[in-house]
């Protein structure tokens, strides 16, 4: 077997063969397929897709080119949650002490921020104190400690996804259901969960922009985790607009706290219910509760006090330093260093979630290269969001630096008019668009 008739097989839109799938990943995890030659497999399996079998056997191997996590410690049934992306998703820091209130035990391991869409390690790493790069053997404790423990993927995890993964961001291989699938897949199977959560992102700051595609891949992974053997379920989510009212990595932090007190915006109270009412079910947590008093009963925990307790176990837990009203102290302070004009009045049509997150990363909440240093206080804040009324001169947003910022004049202004851009404004008031735009399991 060689590289070469692979290739020309995915070519010529053959199905590879499992034996040829297995070449392939074994060769990537080893270093003995040079980049040249993945890359062209990664090409050819862009244009030209794969089939169910495929997908499932390319997912397994990456899963199985490192080590396969054991949660057999846990006591109940290990679920995990993943999401394909977005511009203000501050989704996991809510509801992994959320279900934890109903004993529904996890170990969740999170990325960083990639291109535009922010990262999940990034947003902890903004508290004082807080150790996010947990050593694996520690995980047991934590989780018997507080019922949950977050950390950084672990190098051993899925190796192979690494690799394709950093030549696909380079190739322009990112966008494709096979890989994207598998890519989320075999890190969530390597992870050792046997149930799984995905939420599925949709819209201008999704990797699927409309609701056609984000299906498609929803059922791919679905299919994957079946075949598998994991229970999965996939929530279709609404990324055309930035969730909740700040993106940037102390901003989002900050209304984490304001989500587990009861002060929360509805669209991240309403994509983190469903996605604990998911992740508590398959847990078999739900205490017999009917679908409507569960949903009731999540919504509960976040405003009578319960969320906020776990969160705070979550933050110490792991180092992180709270002040004296139990609010975790954060590496620096953003400040509101400018606003944002609308140039017109009327409604504002869309906020386009995909320059929102460019803005934010030129702003320094993200790295334009994988070395960059975050500015942990940058951000944006939004005054208004899509149906929102505006007159002419008013605030639209408020762009944030950290007190230590050093940020350059021009690297403001070039984040003002991609904001300037990402707001369209009308005169009819659009009709409002749920945050939760499907489930499928
Ligand atoms: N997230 C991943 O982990 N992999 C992809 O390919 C896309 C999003």
């Amino acid at each position: 077997m060689n590289m070469r008739d692979i290739i020309i097989a995915k070519r010529d839109k053959q199905s590879l063969t499992d034996e040829q799938i297995r070449f392939f990943i074994s060769g990537v995890t080893d270093g003995s397929i040079p980049d040249y030659q993945i890359s062209a497999l990664l090409m050819a399996i862009v244009l030209n897709g794969m089939d169910e079998r495929e997908m499932t056997t390319l997912t397994l191997e990456m899963a199985q080119s490192g080590k396969q996590m054991d949660l057999s410690y846990l006591e109940g049934i290990p679920v995990d949650k993943h999401s394909t992306g977005g511009v203000g998703d501050k989704i996991t820091p809510v509801l992994l002490p959320l279900i934890a209130t109903f004993g529904v035990e996890t170990v969740k391991l999170s990325g960083r921020g990639l291109g535009f869409t922010g990262g999940t390690v990034d947003k902890f790493e903004s508290i004082q104190g807080f150790n996010i790069e947990v050593d694996s053997k520690d995980f047991p404790e934590l989780v018997k400690k507080t019922g949950m423990v977050i950390s950084g993927q672990t190098p051993d995890l899925a190796p192979a996804d690494k690799i394709l993964y950093s030549l696909r961001d380079v190739t322009g291989t990112v966008d494709s259901i096979p890989l994207i699938a598998s890519s989320i897949m075999s890190k969530k199977i390597a992870g050792g969960a046997k149930a799984i959560v995905l939420d599925v992102t949709c819209g201008s700051g999704a990797f699927m922009k409309d609701y056609a595609m984000a299906k498609e891949l929803a059922e791919a992974m679905i299919r994957i985790g079946n075949l598998a053997g994991r229970r999965t379920v996939a929530v279709i989510t609404d990324m055309d607009q930035p969730l909740g009212r700040f993106c940037g990595n102390i901003l989002e932090m900050q209304e984490v706290l304001n989500t587990v007190t009861g002060k929360g915006e509805e669209d991240v109270i309403e994509v983190v219910t469903e996605l604990a009412f998911h992740l508590i079910t398959l847990a078999g947590k739900d205490a017999g509760m009917s679908s409507e008093v569960l949903r009731e009963e999540i919504r509960q925990r976040l405003s009578d006090g319960s969320c906020f307790e776990k969160y705070k176990e979550l933050i110490t837990s792991q180092g992180g330093v709270l002040n004296a009203s139990g609010s975790p102290v954060y590496v620096d302070t953003p400040f509101d260093c400018m606003h944002v004009n609308s140039p017109d009045a009327g409604y504002v049509q869309s906020v386009r979630a995909d320059l929102i997150g460019q803005a934010s990363v030129l702003l320094g909440a993200g790295r334009l290269s994988k070395t960059d240093p975050i500015d942990y206080g940058a951000g944006i804040g939004f005054f208004v969001k899509t149906g929102d009324r505006v007159e002419r001169g008013d605030s639209l947003c408020a762009l944030y630096q950290g007190a230590k910022s050093d940020l350059p004049e021009e690297r403001l202004f070039d984040a003002m008019d991609l904001i300037l851009e990402a707001y369209e404004i009308g005169p009819d008031k659009p009709s409002k668009k749920p945050a939760i735009l499907g489930v499928i399991s």
